[in-house]
């Protein structure tokens, strides 16, 4: 049973944890990534994990927990944090810390931990200096004001504008950042991999982003990633943008410029607004129009669909370009389609970009114009594909094939045929060729997507055939293998194959392992409580049972260690609000009662009642308190794959999904625990000794079939299977008697 100590290089301590554990509440959390929904009791959602079109990520209020059904991804909310913004776990609870005003008392770092901070952290933590010395330069610096700041107000921006997106200014000097940077004692490494700074040919250092004003990039949660400078000078030789590289914090594939300001409002309004520079977004921005984001120059990719369509379905693109640009742009726009968005498209004035027209008007002008001029993309595309074709019969079939391809991706049947039922007027065509149209380009495109998903699958499965149980039992030997290799095949089967068995154990440990399980009476007569933990363990110990899963026994040590040396504690504290809440219950009510009552026998008969359901109500949360209470803090386990698999163990589809099967299914297995568990530990020895029999009847048969057998060996092995075939009868009575008085 000595596993771990490699998993906790430090620790953030107990109180802290529960302090974090306690404030941070899972819609909230998840709120500020994916719009959501009620439903019943529980929120829905756009899954953020995958690609989803319809809401499958279910997040239960009560729980704590969300979980998206489709692709399995979800957790409490460090779990959450974790996988959404790709943090590692301490990083995960600083977040949540942070978000909560929770101060994690934090010892001075070793060296060793300090080098261990990752990568990331330490990319994102020198983007953040960058922020502040590039936004310090814009209005602490001679030239940033001269230069910079003029620069912005001269394009109308406010200082509060300014600030909010974060501007600034990188001087007009070879390496000031490098400098400055260097000089705080951050590793340039990481200037480097960010891609602040660059190095020359000939070795020199250098800002990358030097006499440029500076738009930094947020993530989804507020932290720079990158950042795109733009030039002063009107030079064509000069580019006018330079931009972050890529890096494993910034995937420009995946982000949109503009969105951890806009997506309040996105959510709000249930609607996007996408344009195309940086000076757009911030100008409508400005403007008072806050739904709005920009793909920044590149055409629209899918994660960055998918990043709005966690916000919402309703998507207007605005265009600024000359018709052979938003010809280009159209298939784009199929994409949008293809995910179940909604989308408008706005033409501007000619020669207006969405800056110059945000800076030109009024809030509610620009609001207005909006309304009344965005159109229906499909409508829009028809009038393009039209335009010049009327009398050209090839380019008119050409236009009506590309439109109902369009078409052909909406997920949605009905909105399809809407689609094909307004075509046919705009195009002169009747709804039958269109619609014949439309279903072979449909099926086309299903088969694609199917391909592409099968592909998928396939790649999937490969990475999980490790992870599956065997539902046979392996063949090992009874004796020590002769070759590493055989014997590690051998273990890697036999876990394999235990893995189901000892899960379930665990499980029970994880869900309600400091709940009373049975009373027992010790030498003196007298009855005491045993907890579900205190029996699980007991019953392996006696047949010095430990997992062959490494990860189920550090579970198991896991909750043990809770138990003995946390939750006693925590309970009694618990236990003593519990108490006064109780007392003031009982004296308020007394109290109600007397005063309303108008005989002394009534007040007997009231007081009796109030004191049983003040005494249930306690009894209740005492029981609410240790079901939940190891489940809680493993969820919180430092341990990534004790809190993976907790949180799994946790998270069930039918708990999350409907309020009254989840009670229902709690209560019967809460019921029947005294039933369950044994039977899950019968269970768990029954195929140990299945095993060993399996092993046995093979060496017998492999020694029966050798010319010269040993037959005192083959005895030896018989006289043991017939003793296992004994133990594997009486192993359900066994446990059995062991339970004296079944908890009532
Ligand atoms: P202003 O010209 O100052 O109004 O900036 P803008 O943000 O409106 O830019 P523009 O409309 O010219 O281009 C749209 C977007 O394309 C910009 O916001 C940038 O993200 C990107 N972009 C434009 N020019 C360049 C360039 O030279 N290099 C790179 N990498 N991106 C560019
Ligand atoms: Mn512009």
């Amino acid at each position: 049973m000595k596993h771990g100590n490699k998993h906790s290089s430090y620790r953030i301590d107990h109180a802290t944890v529960q302090r974090i554990m306690d404030a941070a509440d899972i819609v909230d959390v998840v709120s500020d990534f994916v719009h959501l929904k009620r439903s019943g009791a529980n929120y829905k959602g756009l899954c953020p994990f995958h690609n989803d079109r319809t809401p499958s990520f279910h997040v239960s209020k009560a729980k704590n927990l969300c979980k998206c059904f489709s692709c399995g991804k979800g957790g409490n909310p460090v779990g959450f944090i974790m996988e959404h913004e790709q943090m590692s776990y301490h990083e995960a609870l600083r977040y949540l810390a942070k978000k909560y005003n929770i101060e994690i008392a934090e010892r001075e770092m070793t060296d060793e931990e300090r080098e261990q901070e990752s990568e990331r952290e330490s990319m994102l933590a020198i983007n953040e200096f960058a922020l502040n010395h590039f936004e310090n330069n814009l209005t602490e610096t001679q030239d940033g004001r001269d230069i910079g700041l003029t620069y912005f107000r001269e394009r109308g921006l406010s200082d509060a504008t300014i600030k909010k997106f974060r501007l600034g200014y990188s001087l007009e000097q070879s390496d000031a950042l490098h400098k400055a940077a260097t000089g705080q004692g951050y590793n340039d490494k990481y200037l480097f991999a960010t891609g602040l700074c660059g190095k020359s040919e000939n070795g020199r250092v250098y800002d990358r982003y030097k006499g440029r004003v500076i738009f930094p990039i947020f993530g989804t949660s507020g932290r720079p990633i990158a950042y795109g400078g733009r030039t002063l000078s009107s030079r064509k030789d000069v580019a006018k943008y330079v931009n972050s590289p890529e890096s494993i914090i910034y995937h420009k594939s995946n982000v949109l410029y503009g969105l951890y300001q806009a997506k309040n409002a996105i959510s709000r309004q249930d609607k996007c607004i996408l344009v195309e520079g940086y000076m757009d977004v911030i100008s409508m921005f400005q403007s008072g129009i806050e739904n709005v984001v920009a793909s920044s120059g590149t055409s629209l990719t899918e994660g960055q669909i998918r990043l709005i369509h966690r916000f919402t379905s309703n998507v207007t693109v605005i265009y600024d370009g000359d018709e052979a640009g938003i010809k280009a742009s159209l298939r784009g726009i199929d994409m949008l389609l293809a995910e179940g968005l909604n989308i408008k498209v706005l033409l501007l004035p000619d020669g207006e970009d969405p800056d110059s027209f945000a800076r030109s008007h009024t809030a509610e002008e620009l609001a207005e114009y909006i309304s009344q001029n965005e159109t229906d993309f499909i409508r829009f595309k028809t009038a393009i594909m039209l335009k010049g074709a009327e009398n050209d019969p090839q380019k008119r079939a050409e236009a009506i094939k590309a439109i109902m391809q369009s078409v052909a991706k909406i997920p949605d049947e009905i909105t399809r045929h809407v689609y094909v039922q307004e075509c046919s007027s705009l195009l002169n065509v009747t709804e039958q060729k269109l619609m014949s149209h439309m279903e072979v380009a449909r099926t086309k495109y299903v088969e694609d997507k199917a391909n592409e998903q099968r592909k998928e699958k396939a790649r999937e499965s490969i990475k999980d055939i490790d992870n599956k149980p065997d539902n046979n039992a392996p063949v090992l030997s009874t004796q020590q293998p002769d070759s590493i290799e055989e014997n590690d095949k051998q273990f890697t089967a036999y876990a394999a194959y235990m893995k189901t068995y000892e899960s379930e154990v665990v499980r029970y440990v994880v869900r309600y392992g400091v709940m009373d399980f049975c009373n027992e009476i010790d030498e003196n007569g007298q009855q005491y409580p045993i907890k579900v933990i205190d029996y699980i363990l007991r019953e392996l110990n006696v047949d010095n049972i430990t997992f062959t899963n490494s990860v189920y026994q550090r579970m198991l040590n896991e909750a043990n260690t809770l138990y003995q040396e946390n939750w006693h504690n925590d309970f009694a504290k618990h236990n003593e609000t519990l108490i006064q809440q109780r007392q003031q219950a009982i004296a308020d009510g007394i109290e109600e009662i007397r005063r309303t009552a108008n005989d002394l026998s009534s007040i007997t008969a009231k007081e009796q009642a109030l004191i049983e359901r003040v005494d249930k109500e306690y009894y209740d949360n005492i029981i609410e308190f240790n079901c939940q209470y190891i489940a809680k803090f493993m969820m919180y386990s430092q341990d990534d794959q004790v809190r993976t698999i907790a949180t799994d163990m946790n998270i069930e589809k039918h708990e999350l999904s409907k309020v009254h099967t989840k009670y229902a299914k709690i209560e019967t297995e809460i019921d029947r625990l005294t039933e369950l568990i044994p039977r899950a530990i019968t269970e768990l020895k029954d195929a140990i000794i299945g095993c060993e029999i399996k092993a046995i009847q093979q060496e017998i048969s492999n020694l029966s079939s050798s010319p010269n057998a040993d037959i005192e060996r083959i005895m030896e092995l018989m006289a043991r299977q017939t003793e296992l075939n004994e133990i594997k009868k009486q192993l359900a009575k066994v446990i059995g008697d062991r339970i004296i008085t079944p908890r009532k």
